[in-house]
């Protein structure tokens, strides 16, 4: 008799995962999840692994909180979801002006969509119709940082460079302008963390190269995540904020990542003076990562530029199903209660976070300097090409083993737990990781010369 055939090779079959090669499956088997609880993964084989990377940075309170989970039940008893066109709720406007509140500044209202990628998108087709509107129709062209990642849309890869992500669809990437020369940091004890006067007169002439074309310049606030981690001076943002104002140019902020506490405030464009951006995208943190949900945030001078009757052709007439979706509403609102006493004290705790990988580098030596922002810790691999690729996957898999989830970036390791993980589950974080590391190190020694796959994420 055929034997049942196994859940692996059921997935194998059945199951396209996210950002993963195929084959990869064959080399490490995904874990079975059973629960989760907390910071903690429940697997199939009756382990309880950390999540040091927060489910894709967005588990910013931890799995399955008790309030998030009760604001979700609440919700459901009374309705679940409702088309947002021709229907209101008071939940739902309550959130925008929360969000409207959180973010400040010029923040005046709020469109809701149901993932990062098409609140970006949402952001980007309001610029270009901003455009149009206002008498500039010519300016059509995005910037956006070195390194940036915006999102899997195809406009969103178009305005990001990572190219692992962006390649295959290059053909369909319409023209932008990628700003090089970013004044990247260590993070806020580097001394030169409020300054970036050094690096801006070469950004500032690459911006007046294409000033007249731009609709706007697109950042991710301080915190560039998929583009490996890094942490530049938020004093850019304030400069960028400048000049956009006196060219005509709006600013988006992807605070999808680094917004909702995860840079140590509401929004990582909150640690620079005037740096408030016209567009601003949450998502991720904004629920917990308990249900899908994103908010553009939109400034009252881009608001303004949309108003007109039906046969003005000014309207902004983007649609999805599940705008303003009832249970993640709910489920947000208990968020942005949970996540407000806990941001003052997350610069403090990701120093200390940043202390732990810091003693990791040192105690392996296998990583160079720590760097990050809030509640992120991240260090590179040293001389990854020495030693057989996939490293940096290799030591995130033997991670599994000492009882932490994590993923690498290509040759980039880092940490970035919910914003309610405890010191001793930081502790544990960091000391799985440091038993990875030296693990691979070991085994990786004694292959050395062998070779291997091309090395990424
Ligand atoms: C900065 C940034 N922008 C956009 C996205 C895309 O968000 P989503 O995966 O929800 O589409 C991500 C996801 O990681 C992100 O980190």
């Amino acid at each position: 008799m055929a034997s049942e055939p196994s859940l692996q090779d059921r997935a194998k079959a059945a199951f396209w995962p996210p950002c993963t090669h195929l084959t990869d499956r064959d080399l490490w088997p995904p874990v079975e999840i059973l629960g989760a609880g907390g910071s903690h993964l429940h697997l199939a084989d009756g382990r309880r692994v950390l999540d040091g990377i927060s489910s894709w940075w967005c588990k910013a309170l931890g799995h399955r909180h008790p309030d998030l989970l009760a604001a979700l039940t609440e919700q459901a008893g009374r309705f679940d979801h409702v088309i947002a066109a021709g229907t209101v709720n008071e939940p739902v406007v309550r959130l925008c002006e929360r969000l409207v509140a959180v973010a400040g500044g010029r923040a005046a209202t709020v469109f809701l969509a149901g993932d990062g990628s098409t609140g970006m998108e949402i952001a980007l087709k309001m610029a270009l119709q901003f455009q149009a509107q206002t008498g500039h129709p010519g300016r059509t062209r995005i910037a956006c940082l070195e390194n940036a990642y915006h999102g899997e849309t195809v406009a969103t890869l178009a305005v990001s460079d990572c190219a692992l992500y962006r390649a295959p669809f290059a053909a369909w990437c319409f023209p932008g302008t990628v700003l090089t020369g970013a004044p990247y940091r260590s993070g806020p004890t580097d001394p030169a963390w409020l300054d970036a006067g050094r690096e801006w007169p070469g950004i500032r002439a690459q911006l007046d190269a294409v000033a007249g074309e731009l609709a706007a310049v697109v950042v991710e606030p301080v915190l560039q995540g998929a583009g490996g981690m890094r942490v530049y001076s938020p004093d850019l943002l304030t400069r960028l904020r400048a000049w956009c104002d006196a060219h005509g140019v709006l600013l988006i902020a992807d605070e999808i990542a680094a917004g909702m506490g995860r840079c140590g405030a509401w929004l990582g464009s909150q640690l620079a003076p005037n740096a408030g951006a016209d567009l601003t995208v949450l998502s991720k943190g904004l629920t917990g990562g308990m249900l899908p949900l994103a908010a553009t945030v939109v400034s009252r001078r881009v608001q303004e530029a949309f108003a007109g009757t039906w046969d003005s052709g000014r309207s902004f007439l983007h649609s999805n199903t599940y705008c303003g979706h009832a249970l993640a509403v709910a489920v947000a609102h208990a968020a942005l209660d949970a996540l407000a006493p806990l941001l003052p004290d997350i610069q403090r705790r990701g120093e200390g976070l940043r202390a732990r990988l810091a003693e990791v580098a040192r105690t392996t030596g296998a990583l160079g300097p720590v760097r990050g922002v809030g509640f992120v810790a991240a260090a590179d691999l040293l001389a990854p090409d020495a030693i057989p690729s996939r490293l940096g996957q290799r030591i995130c898999r033997a991670a599994l083993a000492h009882g932490a989830f994590l993923r690498p970036l290509g040759s980039t390791l880092y940490l970035l737990p919910p914003l309610n993980a405890s010191d001793a589950e930081l502790d544990a974080l960091a000391e799985s990781l440091g038993r990875a590391v030296a693990d691979v190190a070991r085994s990786a020694e004694r292959q050395l010369g062998i070779g291997g796959a091309p090395s990424d994420d």
